[in-house]
């Protein structure tokens, strides 16, 4: 039968159409261990995801979207939190697993997009994500921040780290269709992240990421932007 849009999944399902298949694309991407990536070289957290935590967020349960190898959730991990993380690609996973069996600590890793993933709703005292949402196609991005609002409990935390325009082109959502790609991300400038989460969360923090030197036992890029959001009551 020829394909419809009879409902909202519909019309979500044809914009995927213009897009590269995100699964293909991240598996290919993580054929490759040995590639120039930052996030790949370096196994320590973020430098933001440190520095919230020294500065006394204590989150008992977590959940990383977009884990990748697993750098942010073993630090975690580590600092006693109950950790699930999740990922669209099996080598992706795979790898964040042989990391983790390496620094001896015990997360629940899932294989599967966060589209997908079940969860107890309202159960995270902390989202962190670091590198999906600007991957991510503005079709999907009122969905993601459902899925986001729904697992946090009612005080809990989020935080992003995503390309500024030094990351990426600031390609607009129009044109993202218009020219059928999402090429390497989206770059992001303050203004056009703030109108997005501002009116249900409350941002606590937001600035570039420190730029780090390597090597180091943390992540830092300034063409990305760092911010820690509060879901409001
Ligand atoms: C730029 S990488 C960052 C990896 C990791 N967060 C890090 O910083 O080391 C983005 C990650 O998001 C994952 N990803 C992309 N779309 C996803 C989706 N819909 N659901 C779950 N993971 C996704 C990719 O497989 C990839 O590992």
């Amino acid at each position: 039968m020829e394909k419809a849009i009879l409902n909202y999944d519909d019309l979500l399902e044809m914009l995927d159409d213009f897009l590269r298949e995100p699964k293909e694309f991240w598996e290919h991407f993580y054929e490759d261990r040995a590639k120039e990536i930052p996030f790949f070289k370096v196994t320590g957290p973020d430098e933001n995801l440190v520095d919230y935590f020294n500065d006394g967020l204590a989150p008992r349960k977590v959940l990383e979207l977009g884990c990748g190898p697993g750098r942010n959730a073993i630090y975690m991990a580590k600092k006693g939190c109950k950790v699930d993380a999740l990922d669209i690609a099996e080598n992706a996973i795979a790898w964040a697993k042989e990391r983790a069996i390496e620094e001896g600590v015990n997360i629940n890793f899932h294989c599967t997009s966060l589209f997908d993933y079940e969860f107890e709703p309202h159960s995270y005292d902390f989202i962190y994500e670091c590198g999906l949402f600007h991957h991510l196609a503005p079709h999907r991005r009122l969905t993601y921040m459902e899925i986001i609002k729904r697992a946090l409990k009612p005080d809990g935390h989020f935080a992003l780290v995503c390309f500024n325009t030094d990351g990426a082109l600031a390609t607009s959502d129009w044109d993202i269709y218009k020219e059928k790609s999402l090429k390497r991300g989206i770059g992001y400038t303050e203004e056009r992240l703030r109108k997005i989460f501002e009116a249900d969360f409350t941002i606590k923090e937001f600035r570039k990421m420190k730029k780090i030197l390597q090597p180091n036992d943390v992540l830092g890029e300034d063409f990305l932007w760092t911010s820690l959001l509060q879901i409001k009551k």
